[in-house]
């Protein structure tokens, strides 16, 4: 285990506040903080800041605002000064497929941004930040790391399914969420599904507040900062409405006031074991390919040397043991009433396959905070045995080849087979690949490659969840596969393939390939490849030319400008050291 760091002295518990709010020359900073609730006895405690993600653009974030209420007065309540702020969300689910999307993975860093800028111009010492969407979640690590004061993320916890109600379907009382709206649209597309059954869908997949209710990105995001230890325990495993989550917040404000007097900082915990313990758990729950992404970008911002090569070596080791939406059968509520992920932690921590010795942020280590942890209930069929696990080794598949020379990101259950080999039908962006789908131009042994949906060519990596859906719901998860450089929402499934390095935008192999190319994906031997002559795919390179940029103002196109590639993060932190 890293040593902590040393422990502070009371005036060191104020380490940026003091600088800010004591003195009398600091009168004028006080006096901006009376009409916001302060008393004189707040100024010399702690100043904590609780980053809220509220927001009415998504239900995963709409019952934040209470959550920071419970948060902040965990912190009052244990000696510190809260100060509650927010920081922006967008919602994936209510943009994908469209051109808003390119926002998205962009959202990240501007919410890194957010976090930093206000815990660094208003002297917090500590702060705690609550996320329940894919991107505010990273976002949040992405500044902990960064600004390395003491910190704890909460979880806002995942949404309740939805129930069909569709009296003359055989669908009638069926759980739904948002994943069956997509896959529902291809089926409507493909004649299998009534106006009438998609409006129900389209009505009941929701229910209420929290996070999309499989072991989809945020889900799974929230599993492997648990696991990172920057969670209080089960903090990943709880219902966005429900007293466990009021608690989780209460005592997460508490924990980071402990935390300045234990001198704990973020970088004590987010060490390479601590990114090893998440990457397995993630493994295990069959989680999303944008953790491959996210625990990238954190640890570069925590200084922490991951690649995506780390996703192999441990993935050759690691099962997949959990049956979860959406390659699987049940929904993150149905794990939380069984539990959580914590027995799973603690059977992975037996075997051998979680570093016991890491710190978290309760001040214990991992195995020390799980060692109490029961088992399952027996008869349980969610999280299958050890030894009888769903898939032997890693669903995340890192691929090299000659059309990805510096990698690429599928997810691989084994449902679809280990091996796909067709003939390729290209698409400039995901619309024109969507319609092709829905219309009935994709068929049986194509695989639909996506380009010009990378990091910088979108720019921002939109997520192919509405053709890996439309491709499910027309009955061809067996028989067609998707290639990307754009990325995967964590509800697709099928045989897919994104993160292709480099991108068509810079000229990777990816923007030569042609309608009729056979190309091989082959998960066991973990390669993709392109069977086109070396010499006519030089020739194809010497004509390509680079296409113009998508945007060249405002926001995407600063993104664009400085992104780095899928496989290191697809990350704006400049590191000028670097
Ligand atoms: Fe927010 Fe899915 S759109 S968690």
């Amino acid at each position: 285990m890293k040593k902590k760091s040393p422990v502070p002295t009371a005036s060191q518990l104020r380490p940026f506040s003091s600088a800010l709010l004591d003195g009398p020359e600091r009168a004028a900073a006080r006096a901006m903080l009376y009409p916001v609730g302060f008393k004189a006895e707040d100024f010399k405690k702690p100043l904590i800041g609780v980053a809220s993600t509220w927001s009415d653009v998504t239900p995963c974030n709409m019952h934040i605002d209470d959550l920071a209420l419970a948060a902040e007065a965990g912190v009052n309540g244990n000696g510190g000064k809260a100060i509650v702020f927010n920081t922006i969300t967008v919602s994936d689910g209510i943009s994908n497929g469209n051109e808003g999307m390119k926002y998205s993975l962009v959202s990240r860093e501007v919410i890194a941004d957010s976090i930093e800028t206000v815990v660094g111009c208003e002297g917090m010492d500590g702060y705690l930040a609550i996320g329940g969407c894919d991107k505010n979640m990273p976002g949040a690590l992405i500044a902990m790391a960064r600004m390395n004061r003491p910190a704890v993320f909460v979880y806002g916890g995942t949404i309740l399914p939805g129930l069909l109600k569709a009296p003359h379907s055989p669908n009638d009382g069926k759980e739904i969420d948002i994943v069956s709206v997509f896959e529902a649209i291809g089926q409507h597309a493909a004649g299998k599904v009534s106006d009438a059954e998609l409006h129900a869908v389209e009505c009941c997949a929701i229910p209420g507040p929290g996070a999309c209710g499989g072991m989809y990105t945020a889900n799974s995001m929230a599993s492997a900062i648990e696991a990172l230890g920057m969670s209080l325990p089960n903090s990943s495993a709880q219902n966005a409405i429900s007293r466990a989550k009021l608690e989780d917040c209460r005592r997460a404000g508490a924990a980071v006031v402990d935390m300045l007097r234990k001198g704990i900082k973020p970088r004590d915990i987010l060490t390479r074991k601590a990114f090893e313990n998440a990457i397995t758990t993630v493994i295990a729950l069959g989680g999303s390919t944008n953790c491959v992404l996210h625990l990238l970008a954190i640890a570069r911002a925590a200084e922490v040397r991951l690649s995506i090569d780390d996703f192999t070596r441990i993935g050759k080791r690691v099962p997949v043991l959990a049956d979860l939406r959406p390659s699987g059968t049940y929904s993150m509520s149905a794990l939380v009433a069984i539990g959580g992920i914590r027995p799973l932690m603690k059977t992975l921590l037996d075997a051998g396959l979680l570093h016991g010795d890491c710190l978290t942020v309760t001040g214990e280590t991992m195995a020390e905070t799980l060692a109490g942890v029961k088992p399952y209930p027996p008869g349980q069929k969610i999280i299958y045995p050890l030894d009888q696990p769903i898939k032997k080794d890693s669903h995340l598949v890192i691929f090299y080849g000659n059309l990805a020379p510096e990698g690429a990101v599928g997810k691989i259950t084994g449902k679809e087979g280990s091996r796909f080999e067709g003939r390729a039908i290209v698409f400039q962006g995901e619309e024109k690949a969507l319609h092709a789908i829905l219309d009935g131009t994709v068929k049986a042994g194509h695989v639909v490659v996506i380009r010009g949906e990378g990091p910088k060519g979108g720019p921002g990596m939109r997520e192919m969840l509405s053709p890996t859906s439309a491709i499910m719901g027309k009955g061809l998860g067996q028989d067609v596969a998707l290639l990307t450089d754009g990325r995967f929402s964590g509800g697709s499934h099928g045989f897919v393939v994104g993160h292709v390095t480099p991108e068509a935008y810079v000229g990777g192999p990816i923007a030569l390939v042609k309608n009729g190319d056979k190309i091989v994906i082959d998960s066991i031997k973990r390669t993709l490849t392109l069977a086109v002559p070396a010499r006519e795919l030089a020739k194809r390179k010497q004509a390509w030319k680079k296409p113009r940029p998508n945007y060249t103002r405002g926001v995407l196109a600063k993104f664009a400008a400085h992104v780095t590639s899928a496989s290191q993060g697809a990350v704006t932190d400049l590191d000028l050291k670097l």
